[in-house]
């Protein structure tokens, strides 16, 4: 049903919020970033002929004015469930700092995990590790699969690891593997996606994030066929119970690639805010400014794409 929507149009959709994000980059005022992007990728989403349906976004109705869960936008047409993260890493852009972007994931109606505001366990692996991981196997299992599966040592296998306390023990076994770490501040959705790309010379990512992020990337993932799995990690009991009441079943239960991202009909984008792995971040030039982004389809079609985007008047 997607494909009855032109692809192309959903970019213009993140290179909104990051051309919005971008003039808040190195600012330090986090919430003003994420408050224009939100602002612009809703307007952008407003103009597209799309039955849309907000089912990962800014929050709850209560406490969310804009994009948030159950929202209804477009201006009418094919039926589709959305995800978005108008700034994902929005400490990244407060601060200046690589790999933050603007995303969306549209697929049809139920064919995206209404994921809840939790923590998730995930594992994310490219194509040609994507059938020898498991979540539940030892970290060790895990490196010495991708090692092999892509004819490399361990020593040669790079790990991204959300650099927070909570990982001390992952750190640890993945060091004692013998891999190698990337540690990233913020924004494992860039970093699930890489190890899906080969250039960008990351290979796996593991730990535990934010459980809405957990379903972007899997969308993006599952596109380009690589393999991610993902546990729900509830912070506290009151965290737990929200997921229980909105009915997400057994929250203990393994989630598969297609468990997260049931359709097979499903596009993904991200657009740059600061420099990436993935994708470039905004530049400016004269009365410009360039964007570069990613656009994934569940048929295989994977499209970098540059736009220059003409500005508004200078204020003088
Ligand atoms: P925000 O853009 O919402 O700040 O999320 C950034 C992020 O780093 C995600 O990429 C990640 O999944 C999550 O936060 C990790 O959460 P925490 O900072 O609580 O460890």
């Amino acid at each position: 049903m997607v494909t009855m929507v032109n692809s192309l149009d959903f970019i213009t959709v993140t290179e909104s919020a990051a051309l919005a994000a971008s003039r808040w980059m190195g600012r330090g005022e986090r919430d003003a970033a994420d408050g224009a992007a939100v602002e612009k990728m809703r307007e952008a989403l407003g103009q597209m002929d799309i039955a849309g349906r907000i089912v990962i976004g800014e929050g709850e109705r209560d406490e969310a004015p804009m994009l948030f869960i159950g929202e209804e936008v477009g201006r009418g047409g094919t039926p589709v469930d959305i995800a978005v993260d108008p700034v994902e890493g929005t400490n990244l852009v407060a601060n200046g700092l690589p790999n933050s972007i603007a995303v969306m994931a549209i697929a049809e109606r139920g064919g995206l995990l209404h994921a809840p505001d939790s923590y998730m366990k995930k594992l994310a692996v490219g194509p040609k590790a994507a059938p020898y991981v498991h979540l539940d196997a030892s970290v060790r299992e895990n490196l010495e699969a991708v090692a092999n599966a892509l004819d490399k040592p361990i020593s040669d296998v790079c790990v991204v690891i959300l650099d927070r306390p909570r990982h001390a023990d992952l750190i640890r076994e993945v060091r004692e593997a013998g891999a190698r770490i990337k540690l990233i501040s913020d924004g494992d959705v860039d970093a699930c996606i890489a190890t899906a790309i080969e250039s960008t010379g990351i290979h796996v990512a593991m730990g535990t994030g934010g459980a809405p992020e957990g379903v972007l990337a899997a969308a993006a993932i599952k596109c380009l066929g690589g393999n991610f799995m993902g546990r729900l990690q509830p912070r506290h009991q009151e965290e737990a119970d929200r997921a229980t009441a909105m009915g997400f079943g057994d929250l203990n239960r393994l989630l598969l690639i297609d468990d997260l991202v049931k359709s097979d009909n499903v596009i993904f984008c991200a657009s740059g805010i600061t420099d990436g792995d993935l994708v470039r971040g905004v530049r400016f030039f004269g009365n410009h400014a360039r964007t570069h982004s990613i656009l994934v389809h569940s048929n295989g079609t994977v499209r970098f794409i540059e736009s220059v985007h003409r500005l508004g008047a200078r204020p003088r």
